[in-house]
């Protein structure tokens, strides 16, 4: 009787706590794993301590360290994500490490609070299906955009989330290969992607079916066709969604059958070569006005001289390229894959960009980049090699809750986002989550906008491979673009005239500015100065708003 009754206050209040865990909608672990996912944040909140006499450290963990999960989980929540103390990082024996040169005297600089610039629109430098004069060219107004993830790959509050997220940043959203689902449609304009199997523009027996693609961009809203020949993770082996993973309304989006293993073929049926690849994309562009882009993996060299070659008459081309770095995400891959198979970015992208720049016309193409590049470190050196624009998969899910459990091929997501589990999946509130993937975007934004101007310039596209390092320990630091093999540190930059637009575009954003120099500046102003000097502290230096920043081209 007795222990009964001791018994009876923890046991009430366990199911207290439950009741709220169940209850809120904050956190999906709690949600999932009532009372039991305490113990996560609160393993979260002592690690930093405990791993100084245990574990790992700070940047141990793969295929993101903590460090770059807290920044991502810190930006997502609005929370102040800078660090204390300095860097952790091996600065000084880590062979590769790239270092970006900031410029001492420049007529831009950079804001100093943590969220001036959150709201200031990034557009992209160019504007996409101009060169080859697409109907419905326009300027992508966000350089970070939401990278191919199908429905099925992730659930429907996951998609829902991200879609929303996209439409409050202003970014686009991929569909990834599964079609587009319900979850799709809030709000975010899209890029349909086609896939080896043609779900969505598919016939009955499987075959591509232009009119149903048709049918489909017409009905949504698709900005742009990106033609996957391949992803970083699983180049040459085209897709899977385990048969756990489908449901009922997954296998009726795709046409295929429930309780088996849904493979795509490795290759198109569609074209066999870039001869015929460019007649399938100019057919799908002149059929339906959008730009139209190619993915792929970077693995032998032929495909990009080939398809720059080809492109050098201007008859024919692809609107945009999405490198995706070997070492990017997938919902499912053979580890022999997902390891070593394609190269990583940094090596890879360069290799497509020259074959371009070789023929005189990498301007003609927008570059999109992706493989951690939701991290502004690893993006300011993709903008310095010439992307244009940068994907994030991965990073988008942590921003909704992914905690890097990589049990994305099993259905057993804990946080509901890569899991077709009704329990699982409801833990994921795309109310709270759609937010904080829009704060992320916004986040990563703000960030490349104030290392750009650190180095001088307006806008992450102006930076050249001459603003990055590469260190060979402390012995030599080589400038990125002759580390990549580039003939010229002018590669990677847009044309003259498309870095005159995004220089106007950017006009109005906000700055930081100091006090008026005094009297005794060496090139201080006559009388009259400090009416015309910049205000001091951060804010906008001068309008508040970017003028045009998704101008249609
Ligand atoms: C769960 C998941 C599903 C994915 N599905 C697709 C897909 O359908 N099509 C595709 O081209 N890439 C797909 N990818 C690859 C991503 O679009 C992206 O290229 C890659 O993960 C690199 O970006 P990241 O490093 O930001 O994750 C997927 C990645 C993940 C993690
Ligand atoms: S929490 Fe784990 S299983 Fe879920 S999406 Fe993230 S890595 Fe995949």
């Amino acid at each position: 009787m007795k222990w009964t009754r001791a018994l009876a206050l923890p046991a009430a209040a366990v199911a207290a706590v439950a009741v709220r865990d169940l209850t809120q909608k904050q956190h999906a672990i709690l949600h999932n794993f009532p009372v039991l996912g305490h113990a996560r944040y609160l393993l979260e909140k002592v690690g930093p301590e405990l791993r100084q006499y245990i574990v790992t450290d700070n940047n141990d963990e793969r295929p993101f360290s903590r460090d770059q999960r807290r920044w991502v989980y810190a930006s997502a929540k609005r929370q102040n994500p800078y660090f204390g103390f300095g860097t952790d990082n091996d600065v000084e024996r880590n062979e590769g490490y790239a270092v970006i040169k900031h410029r001492t005297f420049a007529d831009v600089q950079p804001a100093v609070h943590p969220n001036v610039g959150e709201e200031t629109p990034l557009p992209c430098a160019k504007v996409l299906g101009a060169p080859r004069g697409r109907r419905h060219a326009f300027r992508p107004a966000s350089t970070i955009n939401v990278s191919a993830m199908s429905y099925g790959a992730l659930s429907g509050p996951a998609v829902e989330a991200l879609n929303r997220g996209c439409a409050l940043a202003g970014a686009l959203h991929n569909t990834g290969e599964g079609g587009i689902s319900v979850h799709h449609r809030h709000g975010a304009d899209l890029v349909f992607q086609i896939g080896t199997a043609y779900f969505g523009c598919r016939d009955g027996r499987g075959r591509f079916d232009l009119e149903r693609l048709k049918d489909l961009v017409a009905a949504d809203p698709v900005r742009a066709i990106e033609v996957k020949l391949s992803q970083g993770a699983k180049p040459g082996l085209g897709g899977l969604l385990p048969a756990a993973k489908i449901s009922e309304e997954i296998a009726q989006i795709r046409g295929i059958p429930l309780g088996e293993d849904c493979h795509s073929p490795s290759r198109h049926a569609e074209f066999s070569d870039v001869d015929s690849m460019l007649d399938f994309v100019e057919l799908l562009a002149a059929e339906t006005g959008l730009p139209v882009g190619i993915k792929s993996a970077v693995g032998q060299d032929d495909l990009w001289q080939d398809l720059a070659r080809m492109m050098s008459s201007g008859d024919r081309g692809v609107d945009f390229i999405a490198v995706d770095g070997g070492e990017g995400g997938t919902g499912a891959a053979p580890l022999i894959f997902s390891d070593s198979v394609s190269l990583p970015f940094r090596l890879g992208f360069p290799q497509a960009y020259a074959a371009f720049a070789r023929e005189g016309i990498a301007d003609r193409v927008v570059w999109i980049g992706a493989g951690k590049l939701g991290l502004p470190e690893n993006a300011a050196v993709a903008f310095a090699l010439g992307v244009d624009l940068v994907n994030v998969a991965r990073e988008a899910m942590m921003s909704i809750g992914c905690i890097q459990a990589q049990r994305c091929h099993d259905d057993r997501c804990p946080t509901g986002v890569a899991t077709q589990n009704a329990w699982l999946t409801r833990g994921l509130d795309p109310d709270t989550k759609s937010e904080r993937a829009a704060n992320y975007l916004r986040s990563w934004r703000r960030e490349m906008l104030k290392v750009a101007e650190a180095c001088g310039v307006q806008h992450p596209g102006l930076m050249g491979g001459d603003m990055v390092d590469i260190l060979l320990g402390t012995r030599l630091a080589t400038p990125l673009w002759q580390t990549v093999g580039y003939d010229d540190p002018g590669w990677g930059l847009p044309s003259r005239q498309q870095q005159e637009d995004i220089r106007r575009l950017m006009v109005g954003a906000p700055e930081g500015g100091s006090a008026p120099p005094s009297a005794t500046a060496v090139d201080a102003p006559d009388e009259g100065r400090e009416e015309g000097a910049p205000s001091s502290g951060d804010g906008p230096a001068r309008d508040s708003r970017i003028e045009d920043s998704a101008t249609p081209g």
